[in-house]
């Protein structure tokens, strides 16, 4: 079953560093209008806590439901959209909210799919990067914390699905 979680970024550390995130996405993108996309589930509570901490007003927050990993450790590699964003993107600032970027592919996969919808600016913005994984060549623009390579756990990321409701970031330790 699984092994005891320890702490790597506390919540009070996510906070922190969410809000300097906010901050700086604000300055970015003062008087533009904006539409997050969230990529379920895991960027679910990374999204609800930065955009709140937005200053910027013409903000609109969407879905995408992208699949990646099955009930495993190791990412499978196969990706598929199982919600596509449900409105037109033309025209728009895109910002995609990722949970975390480890081999790169999700992430990769996920750019080719929006810029073919023809948005007027896209950038991307992870929670956590794991860059030790990296197989494909994509970076972001707004980066949370840089992390070993760890299976981490917590702030929306899950291990079999369960595990996200931890308000931290933390290692399972496998047995
Ligand atoms: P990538 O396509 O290999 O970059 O995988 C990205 C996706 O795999 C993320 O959106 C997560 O859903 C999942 N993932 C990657 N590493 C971890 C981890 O350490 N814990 C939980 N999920 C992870
Ligand atoms: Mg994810």
């Amino acid at each position: 079953m699984f092994g005891k979680i320890d702490v790597l970024i506390s919540s009070e550390e996510i906070e922190k560093r969410v809000m300097k995130l906010a901050e700086e996405i604000s300055n970015d993108y003062k008087e533009k209008a904006v539409v997050f996309v969230c990529i379920l589930k895991g960027s679910i509570i990374f999204t609800a806590e930065l955009c709140k901490k937005l200053s910027i007003e013409d903000v609109e927050i969407e879905f995408m439901t992208v699949s990646s990993y099955g009930n495993d450790t190791k990412s499978s590699g196969t990706i598929s959209i199982d919600m596509d964003l449900c409105k037109e993107i033309g025209e728009k600032n895109i910002i995609i909210l990722e949970d975390i970027i480890d081999t790169g592919r999700t992430l990769k996969y996920l750019v080719e799919h929006l810029k073919s919808k023809n948005p007027k600016t896209l950038k991307l913005c992870t929670l956590l990067d794991k860059p030790s994984r990296r197989l494909v060549d994509v970076e972001a623009d707004y980066v949370g914390f840089t992390i070993p390579d760890e299976f981490v756990v917590g702030y929306g990321l899950d291990y079999a699905q369960k595990f996200r409701n931890l308000p931290y970031i933390g290692v399972l330790n496998q047995e």
